[in-house]
């Protein structure tokens, strides 16, 4: 089996293609501590899996990955989630569940927490770039 084969299955057995969100927790230690970053990794990946949104091909389904930096370094956990583009700053483990039950799954932002937005794709007629 080649490497690309192999990633083949891979990307198969994740289901990537699937998803409808990705969402990037920065665990880094320059804007949080090493315990609320695993804790709030921790309690992304059991919220997810207890509403059936990791793995799985719902509608909603999210695919997750923990980063180490997302260059913005302070208010952590920084979180974004793609394509609504919203970045989401402390974001510890209190938080968490209220953020999969209103942002993924209703699909309401949570505006207090937001601090900044960048809808992807760009050049849709509902995205423009600026110009
Ligand atoms: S360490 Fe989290 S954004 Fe840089």
């Amino acid at each position: 089996m080649t490497d690309m084969t192999k990633l083949a299955v891979l990307a198969e057995e994740l289901k990537i293609g699937e998803y409808s969100r990705h969402i990037f927790l920065c665990i880094g230690d320059n804007c949080c501590s090493a315990q609320q970053g695993r804790a709030a990794w921790t309690k992304l990946k059991t919220v997810l899996k207890d509403r059936k949104l990791s793995l799985s091909s719902s509608p909603d389904a999210c695919f997750r990955t923990k980063v180490d930096c997302l260059r913005v370094c302070q208010g952590g956990p920084i979180l974004v989630v793609y394509p609504e583009g919203y970045w989401y700053a402390s974001m510890t483990e209190d938080r968490i569940e209220r953020f999969v039950d209103e942002q993924i799954v209703q699909g309401r932002p949570i505006d207090e927490w937001i601090f900044a937005r960048n809808q992807l794709p760009k050049g849709s007629a509902e995205n423009p770039p600026k110009t």
